[in-house]
């Protein structure tokens, strides 16, 4: 590893908001982190933390956590969110597979995926698959939330397949195009890094949502 960035690296370490295995409580975030009662909503797979911080902004009356394994994306959004002096949200930085491990049943209301990976030759590491689906119904409320948003359109078939017909889920909205949604709501009003990167003009990103 160069140098600069095990810095950097040490840098995100330093962030006030960031939190790794060793420093991340085992459930009850919203008493032992926020100091509050307030619901609490997940990013898997943030990033740069685009929804985690937009929404925070947005929600003060909510606790926002974006979880990714990349310590140098979250750090982005930490730093950003430490800029905005946003004290409802902070970042994990762990694998998605050991989300039962830090958050107790029940105790997340929505969990937000937007952009994951398609890994068309690799259902074991997407994050809209059986096992995946069977992780965040552990850690959702009943009535709890997923989105999912995506540029891929096999993913999004696959995942509104999967979520018809996996038990427990009923899909509640499901769009082709999020240019058909009010343009207050945030899947068109927060674009993520990804978003902007490789979704060229023109082309249609869908969107689903769930309850469990
Ligand atoms: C295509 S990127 C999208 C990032 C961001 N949501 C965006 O739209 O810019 C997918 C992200 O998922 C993260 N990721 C993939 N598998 C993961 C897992 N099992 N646990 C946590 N994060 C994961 C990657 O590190 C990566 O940052």
């Amino acid at each position: 590893m160069s140098r600069n960035k095990a810095l950097r690296l040490e840098r995100v370490k330093q962030l006030p908001n960031v939190f790794d295995h060793a420093s991340a409580p085992q459930g009850r975030w919203a008493e032992k982190v926020f100091d509050n009662t307030h619901p609490l909503v997940l990013e898997i797979g943030c990033g740069r933390g685009e929804y985690s911080v937009a929404l925070a902004a947005q929600f003060p009356e909510k606790n926002f956590v974006g979880l990714d394994v990349k310590p140098l994306r979250i750090g982005q959004g930490a730093t950003r969110a430490v800029e905005m002096n946003l004290r409802n949200v902070v970042f994990l930085q762990a694998d998605a597979r050991s989300l039962p491990r830090f958050f107790a049943p029940n105790e997340v209301s929505e969990i937000w995926l937007p952009f994951p990976d398609p890994q068309p030759d690799d259902e074991a590491n997407r994050l809209i698959s059986p096992p995946f689906l069977d992780l965040y119904a552990k850690v959702l409320q009943q009535g709890g939330r997923l989105h999912l948003k995506t540029d891929n359109e096999l993913l999004f078939r696959y995942g509104y397949n999967l979520l018809k017909k996996h038990p427990g889920w009923k899909i509640t909205l499901a769009v082709s195009d999020i240019q058909r949604l009010p343009p207050t709501h945030p899947v068109r009003k927060i674009r993520t890094y990804y978003e902007e990167k490789f979704a060229p003009a023109g082309i249609p990103i869908f969107y689903l949502a769930a309850v469990i």
